[in-house]
């Protein structure tokens, strides 16, 4: 299992800042909506100039119609990043069309499909998607899997079950991670690092429990040594 910090803060100055005090420790880092944003390509730069060996998450969830998704993609191909992710409520074809236009390049990143966001409520979700979480999420995974993607985002709740029906090798990433039962915020389906484990995921996201420590390095420290 691998931890992978989410750089939410407000600005690129606070979110170098927290990269620089835990760039001792080996994670992967995640620059979401807000960074990306904000800072783009720059900030990518700046994160491989404390340390070029930071493996790099592009979280942008693309949702679109398949060739606006295949331009990202391929744009995303431009920005050297390590993962990055699609919404699997896109659709097959999409996923599909993502993955085809990335076979002419020699290597390219970890692609993932997000299933249920972990901000969701039971009664939330069924309200879009009409069905339960853990039926849904089972079946946008077998999706991303049937499309070529690597694996799923979801919450540590659907991580083992999804592994049962794709297979052992079929990536889960959940964020929604609370290592030692802190505040959840907004998340509804929050598990700990040792729940994580025990779901076979791959990928544990942590945002908020770590930059909003007073000692982040710390909390790394922590949350890596139950890895
Ligand atoms: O602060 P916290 O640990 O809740 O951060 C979780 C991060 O993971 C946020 O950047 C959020 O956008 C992202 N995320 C999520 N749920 C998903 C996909 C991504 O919370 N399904």
């Amino acid at each position: 299992m691998e931890l992978c910090v989410a750089l939410d803060l407000p600005t690129k100055e606070e979110n170098l800042a927290l990269i620089e005090k835990i760039k001792a420790h080996d994670v992967w880092l995640k620059v979401g909506l807000r960074s990306y944003i904000r800072d783009g390509e720059a900030f990518l730069q700046a994160i491989k100039k404390i340390n070029p060996d930071f493996k790099i998450f592009l979280d942008l969830k693309l949702y679109d119609i398949p060739n606006t998704m295949a331009d990202a993609a391929e744009s995303i191909m431009g920005l050297g990043v390590d993962m990055f992710n699609v919404h699997a409520s896109a659709g097959k074809r999409a996923m599909q069309t993502v993955m085809s236009r990335l076979e002419k390049y020699e290597s390219r990143p970890i692609v993932l499909a997000v299933t249920a966001l972990t901000s969701f409520a039971a009664d939330e979700f069924e309200a879009v998607y009409e069905k339960s979480i853990a039926k849904k999420a089972n079946q946008f995974a077998q999706d991303a899997l049937e499309s070529g993607l690597d694996g799923v985002v979801c919450s540590a709740f659907e991580s083992q079950a999804i592994k049962e029906i794709t297979n052992e090798k079929f990536m889960t990433l959940t964020p929604g991670i609370r290592p030692f039962g802190e505040d959840a915020g907004d998340q509804k389906r929050v598990a700990d690092v040792a729940f994580a484990k025990s779901a076979a995921v791959d990928f544990i996201v942590v945002g908020r429990p770590i930059y909003q420590s007073e000692n982040p390095s710390e909390v790394v420290r922590k949350i890596v040594a139950q890895l």
